[in-house]
């Protein structure tokens, strides 16, 4: 009965054991990872629009190589997460729709706009750093479909955040214009980048369930804080100061205090009045629309093939 599935559940979390998709697992914990796992496909499909913004107007060619790479990984993300999130049950129409419709969140960091250059090696530093900081300990989540598909991002992450910190580094060693840009980018993509972790402990609803469950493994504010201990000392190699006064190393806590975040812009963003909320979704919209035609040629053709294979 329920019971004795609830238990084998149960079991197999305490293990630390993996659910795969034929394990039953209790109602809410599905809904859960659908919530999660398809605002994370959401956040890198979304994401590829500021550095998409860039590919024209890259300063070399190797950096618009790069660029295009990475803007091609951040799609493969997105659509590995979709088909992981599709062995929950849910179907890419539904989560595609809620994305369209404005209904499904995905990360606040992509409503920032991304006007200079120097905005590329930032984006790649401190938001593909934090999403590395987030996304490792998701490779141990307890759905097996979601973890895996970690492992896989994470080893593409690594290069994202290595070119970014390798833009700013260019920088800093140039002119006084490009030094200047490199800073004016940093300070504007520190806290909303610190931001991408979720509201603190105490205002996040998800986390006590999440965290029961083996799918989030460290609270928002703990993964929080390991990230800026882990931006503190790559800043001063680059040479950039951080726009956060109460930034210090504690001792006693052996970690660095950082200042209050602006959670009133953060809940902005999240009901839409970002900087960018419009113009992402219209975008992607647009680009939904104009795929149309390449959604239905596949269709035809896997029927043609099927009524074909079966004849
Ligand atoms: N942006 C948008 N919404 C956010 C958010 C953010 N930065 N942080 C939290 N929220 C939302 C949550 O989704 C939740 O709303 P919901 O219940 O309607 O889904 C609400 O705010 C309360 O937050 P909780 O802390 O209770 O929610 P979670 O337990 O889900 O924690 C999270 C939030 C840490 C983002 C978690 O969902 C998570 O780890 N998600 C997977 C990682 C992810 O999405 N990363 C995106 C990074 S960007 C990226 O991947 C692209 C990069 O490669 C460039």
């Amino acid at each position: 009965g329920e019971d004795e599935r609830l238990a084998a559940f149960d079991a197999l979390i305490a293990a630390d054991q993996r659910i795969e998709p034929t394990d039953w697992m209790p109602p809410a914990y599905r809904k859960a990872l659908v919530r999660q796992m398809s605002q994370h496909a959401h956040s890198e499909i979304i994401g590829m629009q500021p550095e998409g913004n860039w590919i024209t107007r890259a300063p070399s060619l190797k950096r618009k190589a790069i660029l295009m790479a990475k803007v091609q990984d951040e799609a493969g993300h997105g659509l590995y997460l979709y088909s992981a999130a599709e062995t929950l049950g849910t179907t890419r129409d539904e989560m595609l729709d809620a994305l369209h419709s404005g209904k499904a969140k995905y990360s606040s960091i992509f409503n920032y706009l991304a006007p200079s250059w120097a905005d590329m090696g930032s984006i790649g530093w401190l938001v593909d750093g934090a999403a590395i900081a987030n996304q490792v300990p998701l490779c141990r989540a307890s759905y097996g479909p979601y973890g895996r598909a970690m492992v896989r991002i994470c080893k593409e992450e690594s290069f994202h955040q290595r070119q970014g910190f390798e833009i700013l580094l260019a920088l800093m060693n140039g002119t006084d214009e490009q030094r200047a840009m490199a800073q004016e980018s940093v300070n504007r993509w520190y806290a909303p980048a610190l931001m991408m972790f979720g509201p603190p402990d105490g205002e996040s609803p998800n986390s006590r369930q999440s965290m029961a469950w083996k799918i989030k493994r460290f609270s928002n504010d703990e993964l929080r804080q390991r990230f800026v201990d882990m931006i503190v000392p790559q800043a001063e190699i680059l040479g950039v100061t951080f726009p956060d006064p109460d930034l210090r190393w504690n001792e006693e806590r052996g970690h660095h205090d950082f200042g209050e975040l602006d959670w009133d812009e953060f809940h902005a963003v999240l009901r839409g009045n970002g900087q960018a909320n419009a113009l992402r979704l219209a975008k992607r919209n647009a680009a939904h629309a104009e795929g149309a035609w390449v959604r239905e040629a596949a269709r035809a053709y896997a029927e043609r093939t099927a009524t074909s294979e079966r004849i």
